[in-house]
């Protein structure tokens, strides 16, 4: 591979590191390479609200929300984002961060087992910090009633000692912001929703959005891209910039084995035909989900433990990962007694639905 001497690590700004207009000129060099596979989603995340891409609803309240805040001199209130994966959840937590000034301090819900865990983590805050807690969903209760009090008066009451013995310290909090992400917000408490002053949905993105998406990462990858090609690629990848970057990363390996490197259409198709991608994006699990609701259960309806069981997934990766996405893609509805395969889905499998079938023809359907 002769080009490799030639490639160069570039930041997403798209300056090389060292000369990025507010980078210290100590900061460390990053090695002249590409970066490995794992390390590209933290070289593709926007910095800016302005650089992320799509989500122009969710843009602009969140710019209103910091705006205000910032005019004001106060912390902004807490802010909620949910949406299925790989929207960029994540990444609208790191740059609410970034455009408010203020250092980010990250954590999960899982990791927020006992409310000594979460304690530990609001002590140290500093006034304007923004706390991140992904997959807030997941957070253990003790933990999440002692964040209602945090996030209301900025104070908690750590228990000190146990039994008869036991007492309440109050601790008083710096201001923070707490953005919390999940994919899952109907299964947050009410009492949890209420306190965060905005909640951001993250709707999937359309394909002229996707298709910048694809666009801009190819120019950070340094591969090149014809405009027919990264909107194929956009077309295929579930509504999902995550998926996006990935379908453009596969599509660049069978470039670069079967070509020169430049993406054009026709190779574009060919690797999404190796990657097992098919016309709609839908992927293997998709399709499996598909399968076994109407090959293995005449279309439904079908539970989602029985879905499950059937696709060999966990119920929580159905619901949470293929569903949002089929049910906007309207191939598959929720009924009261289980999930039902439409018109669009039946078609899709190459079958003919039966009479009675609810949906619209796919002709009809919009990306
Ligand atoms: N608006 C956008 N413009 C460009 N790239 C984006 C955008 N949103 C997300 N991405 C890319 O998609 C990848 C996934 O985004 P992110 O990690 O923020 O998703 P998420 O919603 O947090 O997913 P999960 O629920 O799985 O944690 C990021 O690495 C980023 O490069
Ligand atoms: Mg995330």
């Amino acid at each position: 591979m002769s080009d490799i001497e030639k490639t160069e690590f570039r930041l997403p700004d798209g300056t090389r590191p060292g000369q990025g207009a507010g980078r210290p000129a100590d900061a460390p060099l990053v090695p002249d390479r590409q970066p490995a596979d794992g390390d590209v989603e933290t070289t593709l995340r926007p910095r800016s609200l302005e650089e992320f891409i799509g989500q122009p609803k969710v843009r602009n309240q969140l710019d209103l929300v910091l705006t205000g805040a910032r005019k004001r001199g106060v912390a902004p209130d807490h802010v909620l984002l949910s949406g299925p994966p790989g929207l960029g959840k994540t990444t609208m937590a790191m740059i609410i961060a970034q455009e408010l000034g203020s250092s980010l301090r990250m954590t999960s819900g899982p990791a927020l087992e006992r409310a000594g865990d979460l304690a530990a983590m609001l002590s140290n805050l500093m006034e304007g910090d923004v706390l991140f807690i992904d997959e807030i969903h997941r957070m253990a209760r003790p933990a999440e009633e002692m964040l209602y009090m945090a996030m209301e008066d900025f104070r908690i009451d750590v228990i000190v000692g146990k039994g008869p013995g036991a007492t309440s310290i109050p601790l008083e909090l710096a201001p923070f912001t707490l953005v919390a992400a999940t994919t899952r917000s109907g299964m947050l408490t009410g009492p949890l929703r209420d306190r965060f002053g905005f909640t951001a949905q993250m709707e999937f993105y359309d394909t002229a959005d996707l298709t910048r998406v694809v666009t801009r990462a190819a120019r950070i990858l340094g591969v090149t891209a014809d405009a027919d090609a990264a909107a194929e690629i956009a077309s295929r990848s579930r509504g999902t910039p995550r998926i996006a970057n990935r379908l453009l990363r596969r599509v660049r390996d069978f470039a670069e084995v079967h070509g020169d490197g430049h993406i054009d259409l026709e190779s574009a198709r060919a690797a999404l035909v190796v990657f097992d991608v098919d016309s709609m994006g839908l992927d293997r699990i998709d399709r499996a989900v598909l399968d076994a609701l109407i090959r293995g259960h005449g279309g439904g309806p079908v539970g989602l433990n029985t879905l499950a069981v059937a696709v060999g997934e966990e119920p929580a990766t159905i619901e949470e990962v293929c569903e949002p996405y089929l049910v906007r893609a309207g191939m598959i509805a929720r009924t009261g007694r289980g999930r039902v395969a439409t018109v669009a889905a039946w078609r899709h499998l190459g079958l003919t639905p039966p009479e009675g079938t609810p949906g619209v023809e796919p002709g009809s359907l919009t990306g």
